[in-house]
């Protein structure tokens, strides 16, 4: 079952049962050669953010098993609708409460196909949503995407039938797909619950091993959100280790870090803490409490699946980063939850009932916690109210002000990547530079055919975040100027354009036009990297030694920052 890191760099983690199809929607692979069919189906681990702030009520989840039928211009609406119906009416004899069709905007019509389709098979409640709710896609900054509709059960949406009909760019514009194709997916836990007659997920027997569990080794009874919080969590956190993922303090590791050290202290407050010896022999045995012994029981669970065997294989190796984890967040967990106890008690004495925002940005800052168990814990638990906007204005200074920290003390050095231009610290960064730089070619370009050919580069610096490109020009840009070099660059990765190389004579390389610094000492033999379809017709040319993306499409939407003194360009990468 594929990962949930998925290799599209434009996403952290994965998200939806289409995303590993993204290249079979595109014409880019051959569905048949691969499933030997236009048609296939899947189950797919996938895992999202953006719902953890209701992880706790009945039906929302980080991790969810999500199963789909896809169509790469085999079947569309009608047999795809169809293939809804009869699978929930006929094979698991549900009745379908609504469905939701899209109602359209301004961009797109409304989906009055889909709305016959369903009347043909009897359903009478059509409801009609917009943009928001009724259409779909892309993952990441760009993509498949199209109309939907879903279908609710018992008043859940177990079902979304994406239309994908679209290719979104970066920045939004629609283009028509040639082959229009189909994306569905309906999530296990939700299904399973409608099948079951269960008023919540975490009481069908997906869930009830867990909470079995809980209400066993649980010293005192906590309320049913909180065990939700702590069974959801504990499946991502498994899946998320299996598949790779430690915790640290930027991107998946980052949200892996936030589960734990919000499952710990729900645990802690539940005292499921005290040391238990595991292990049949003495020499494997070894002291589990906690976060482990909740995960050895998902481990212990799910390897009885066929499929997920491999957790079991695995499990002394999930359970010992949970275990250091833990460890690490003992020793500042303390302190932090005194000084946690301290602020809110100094909001209900003073009767603000509110905790400042500079408050909870030293708690996660200086004493490790995560922000969601700020939030369960000052607002659910103590009914207080969180001044989070200044959190977050906070929040994102200190970042930018940490990474400027990290570049000047390695200066580049020491890292997996540094061409002198280029700093990356692992793959995910990698991946993330390689597009800045690629993009770093096209501004060159750009900025160029703006200003005339006297633009000259004076250096450039990449990193995760942004690239910055320093060049010489007798005044400022107008903003016209920098619309422009910003659209043109924009132009080209839309057009997708090929990025090879080509490695020659540096004598030969210098008649080709490539771009490259005067003062440079270059080898005998250099590498011409150029963006178009051939070196002859490309529209940039320069002696580079890579790495760049092979598709211009794959850098993402380009952005020049207005506020700076000279161009200084991000882009936006869309997280979960
Ligand atoms: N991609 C759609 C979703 O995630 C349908 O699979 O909801």
């Amino acid at each position: 079952m594929p990962s949930l890191i998925p290799d599209d760099p434009s996403v952290l983690l994965t998200t939806a049962g289409m995303q590993q199809f993204k290249p079979y929607f595109l014409g880019k692979a051959d569905p048949i050669k691969d499933f030997g069919s236009k048609n296939t189906a899947s189950i797919q681990k996938s895992f999202r953010t953006s719902d953890i702030d209701l992880v706790g009520d009945e039906s929302h989840l980080t991790f969810f098993e999500m199963l789909g039928n896809f169509s790469f211009g085999g079947y569309f609406k009608k047999e795809a609708i169809e293939y809804g119906y009869e699978f929930i009416v006929k094979e698991l004899g549900l009745e379908i409460h609504y469905v939701t069709v899209f109602g359209g905007d301004r961009e797109v019509g409304a989906d009055e196909e889909s709305v016959k389709i369903w009347q043909s098979l009897g359903v009478k409640d059509i409801r009609k949503g917009s943009r928001e709710d009724n259409f779909w896609g892309p993952t990441g900054s760009e993509g498949p995407c199209g109309p939907t509709t879903e279908i609710y059960v018992r008043g859940v949406e177990v079902w979304n039938l994406v239309f994908n009909e679209y290719y979104c760019h970066p920045g939004g514009k629609l283009e028509k797909l040639r082959t229009p194709g189909v994306d569905t997916g309906m999530g296990l836990e939700r299904l399973v619950m409608v099948v079951q007659n269960m008023p919540t997920i975490f009481e069908t027997d997906l869930f009830k091993p867990i909470f079995n569990f809980l209400d066993q080794r649980l010293s005192k009874p906590r309320p049913e959100w909180s065990k939700r919080i702590i069974a959801d969590h504990i499946r991502g956190i498994v899946f998320l280790i299996v598949d790779g993922v430690r915790p640290s303090n930027k991107d998946q590791g980052y949200i892996l870090r936030r589960l734990m050290r919000r499952a710990m202290p729900h645990l802690l407050e539940f005292q499921l803490w005290d040391p238990v010896v595991v292990g049949e022999k003495n020499d494997h045995a070894f002291k589990m409490r906690g976060l482990e012994l909740v995960a050895d029981c998902v481990i212990r669970e799910y390897s009885k699946i066929k499929d997920y065997k491999y957790l079991s294989d695995r499990r002394e190796e999930i359970l010992k980063v949970i275990r250091e984890e833990n460890d690490s967040f003992d020793r500042v967990y303390e302190n932090g939850s005194k000084v946690l106890e301290k602020i809110i008690n100094k909001a209900v004495s003073d009767g603000t009932f509110v905790i400042s925002g500079k408050d909870i940005f030293d708690l996660v800052t200086s004493h490790g916690f995560s922000i969601e168990w700020i939030k369960d814990k000052a607002r659910k638990i103590h009914g207080l109210k969180l001044e989070l906007d200044v959190f977050d204005e906070e929040f994102k200074k200190h970042q930018e002000v940490s990474r400027a920290g990290l570049e000047k003390k390695f200066g580049g050095h020491g890292l997996i990547l540094n061409t002198g231009e280029l700093k990356a610290g692992d793959e995910a960064e990698l991946k993330k530079v390689t597009r800045l730089h690629t993009a770093t070619h096209l501004l060159q370009w750009a900025l160029r055919e703006v200003l005339g050919k006297e633009v000259k580069q004076a250096g450039s610096d990449i990193t995760p975040e942004r690239t910055r490109f320093d060049f010489t020009f007798p005044r400022k840009l107008t903003p016209e100027e920098t619309k422009k070099v910003e659209e043109l660059v924009n132009q080209k990765i839309m057009e997708n354009l090929p990025v090879s190389f080509k490695e020659m004579p540096r004598l030969e390389a210098e008649k080709t036009g490539a771009l490259y610094f005067f003062k440079e000492k270059y080898p005998d033999k250099v590498k011409v990297y150029y963006i178009g379809k051939s070196l002859e017709s490309a529209v940039s040319k320069e002696f580079c030694g890579g790495p760049h993306v092979d598709h211009t499409s794959k850098i993402g939407e380009f952005k020049i920052d207005p506020r700076a003194p000279r161009p200084l360009c991000f882009f936006s990468l869309r997280l979960l």
